[in-house]
């Protein structure tokens, strides 16, 4: 039950904690740990790296994302988790949902998405669906 706390989602929090180190953010002191889990267990990190052009900025999501994607094409893409320092209970911004949105697309499987705060906060998505209903999609496109 991906939707539910379990020792994969333990692991995963912990290689998201870790990822917060390799933060890149000395414009926003905002940064970002992500992790996601593939389905034959491999898990790649991903942070947020900030440039003083700001818009060049890219969100831990999108880094752990797109690693996943180009390192093991083949994979599904199962989980994924976030996390900030300072610590906040926070959600995918627009654009990785719809990144998120369209690799859920492309696999034809759900990503759970845990948005971590602390033990007490914090809450699992069954989907990037979820997170952006009614989302523009890639089928819009092929008619
Ligand atoms: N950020 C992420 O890494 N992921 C999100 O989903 C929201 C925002 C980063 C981008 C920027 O470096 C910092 O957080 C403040 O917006």
């Amino acid at each position: 039950m991906p939707h539910r706390w379990d020792d994969t989602w333990q692991t995963l929090l912990e290689r998201a904690q870790q990822a917060i180190h390799l933060s890149y953010a000395p414009y926003s002191n905002y940064h970002v740990g992500c992790a996601c889990l593939l389905e034959d267990g491999t898990i790649l990190q991903g942070a947020n790296v900030e440039n003083a052009s700001f818009p060049l900025s890219m969100c831990a999501e999108r880094i752990a994302l797109y690693t996943a994607l180009i390192q093991h094409p083949a994979k599904v893409i199962r989980r994924l988790c976030i996390l900030s320092k300072p610590s906040s209970l926070l959600t995918p911004c627009g654009a990785c949902r719809q990144v998120l949105f369209e690799i859920e697309w492309r696999q034809q499987a759900a990503i759970s998405i845990l948005c971590y705060k602390d033990s007490k906060h914090y809450h699992i998505y069954p989907s990037a669906h979820s997170l952006l209903p009614d989302a523009f999609s890639p089928s819009i496109l092929s008619r």
